[in-house]
């Protein structure tokens, strides 16, 4: 039987759909609570000023919300974009429980949306990188360099792969057996989470991203998070 193309749109989208009950608890037990700590840096290193219209891009439930909301006044919006119907439905009620009136969620495929262009000050995303291959992430870097109004900034983060390789090997035993036993145990299907850990392996860590991004005219720095467990690129478009 022909493997099936684990970057192909609706490969990913079905692996969402089916994660979607169980992945907010399963994310936040089994990052030890580090999900939490790095959408806040995420969104943190974003330089969010308080009127900025922020797009968040592969934004599943909604869980950045609380944190973007923070950081704008009643002028500020929040556009999240996701291609899953039932992240879109979550992040939906997410916004209703927050009574926040100026998000907007969108429920689009980023590689084809149809968001207007230099529409945005800010795009961020959150643990949304792996599951694109490196064609993919060029036509991100592009609708992200076209998204954004000249001068506007952007923060992405993912779990990445650490350079230190006894705590690389750990982590990978954790991210291989350990994830997709928890997901199991809060009724998921350990195969879809154990997907993640394929997917980060292939990601490795932001510095590919890095350099896709500045060929599509995105300047660009990476950093590591708890060291090297997650990296994050932040930047500007210049022009
Ligand atoms: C690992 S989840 C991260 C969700 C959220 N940002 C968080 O912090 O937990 C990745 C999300 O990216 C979405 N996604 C993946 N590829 C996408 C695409 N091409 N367009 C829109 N959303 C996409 C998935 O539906 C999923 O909700």
């Amino acid at each position: 039987m022909s493997q099936p193309d684990i970057y192909d749109s609706s490969y990913v989208r079905e692996l969402f759909e089916e994660m979607s009950a169980s992945y907010r608890l399963t994310n936040l037990i089994s990052s030890f609570g580090f999900s939490k700590i790095w959408r806040d840096q995420c969104v943190f290193q974003a330089g969010i000023q308080p009127e900025a219209t922020v797009y968040e891009l592969m934004s599943g439930n909604g869980d950045s919300f609380s944190a973007l909301i923070n950081k704008l006044n009643a002028k500020g919006e929040i556009i999240a974009v996701d291609f899953c119907r039932r992240m879109c439905e979550q992040a939906k009620a997410r916004k209703d429980k927050l009574a926040a009136e100026r998000v907007t969620v969108l429920e689009q495929d980023i590689l084809t949306n149809q968001l207007p262009s230099e529409s945005a000050d800010v795009v961020i995303s959150v643990f949304g990188l792996k599951t694109f291959s490196d064609a993919q992430k060029k036509i991100l870097a592009e609708q992200i360099h076209r998204i954004l109004k000249p001068g506007g900034t952007f923060s992405l983060l993912e779990i990445s792969m650490p350079p230190n390789r006894f705590l690389r090997c750990l982590y990978m035993f954790y991210l291989r057996r350990v994830i997709p036993l928890i997901g199991w145990i809060m009724l998921g299907n350990p195969n879809n989470y154990r997907m993640l850990g394929i997917y980060t392996e292939q990601f490795q860590d932001c510095r590919k991203t890095a350099q896709i991004f500045t060929v599509a005219g995105l300047q660009s720095k990476t950093r590591l998070h708890f060291f090297g467990c997650a990296t994050s690129l932040v930047g500007q478009k210049c022009s």
